[in-house]
C-alpha cells in the first residue's frame, strides 16, 4: 500500500513538473535572459535608456505575445525585432515566465 502511494505521488509530481516546462520555466528563462540584460537591465527593471521598457513584473502572457509579434513582424522595432528572431516558442514562454516573476514597478494585471 505504501509503495503504491509513493508511486502515485511521484507520478503526480512529474506531471506537475512537465506542465511547468510547457507553460514557461522561469529558471530556464533566467539562463536565456543574459543577452536581454544589455538593454533591459540585469533585473529587467533598470533599462539602459528610458525608452526601453521595463519587463519585470509584466504579465507573462503579454510579454510572450510581444516577443511573438516582434518575431512575426507584427510589431516592429529596429532594436528589439532582431532580438526575437532566434527565439523558439519555448524560449519565449521561459523568458516571459522569468521576467514576469521578477518584482518590478509594474504590477499590472489585465
Ligand atoms: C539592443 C537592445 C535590446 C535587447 C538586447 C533586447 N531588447 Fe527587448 N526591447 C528593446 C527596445 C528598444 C524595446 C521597445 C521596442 C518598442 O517600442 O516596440 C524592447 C521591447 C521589449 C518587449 C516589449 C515590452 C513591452 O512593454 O511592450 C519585450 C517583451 C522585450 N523587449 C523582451 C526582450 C527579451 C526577452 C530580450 C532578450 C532575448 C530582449 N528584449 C533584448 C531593446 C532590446
Amino acid at each position: 500500500m505504501n509503495k503504491l502511494w509513493i508511486a502515485m505521488i511521484a507520478a503526480a509530481g512529474l506531471a506537475v513538473a512537465g506542465n511547468a516546462v510547457a507553460a514557461g520555466d522561469a529558471a530556464k528563462g533566467k539562463e536565456k535572459a543574459a543577452v536581454c540584460s544589455a538593454c533591459h537591465g540585469a533585473d529587467g527593471n533598470t533599462p539602459l535608456s528610458p525608452e526601453y521598457p521595463r519587463l519585470a513584473g509584466q504579465p507573462d502572457d503579454y510579454l510572450e505575445k510581444a516577443l511573438r509579434d516582434y518575431k512575426s513582424g507584427k510589431r516592429k522595432n529596429p532594436l528589439m525585432g532582431p532580438q526575437a528572431q532566434n527565439l523558439s516558442k519555448q524560449d519565449m514562454k521561459d523568458l516571459a515566465a522569468y521576467f514576469s516573476s521578477l518584482g518590478g514597478d509594474l504590477k499590472v494585471k489585465y
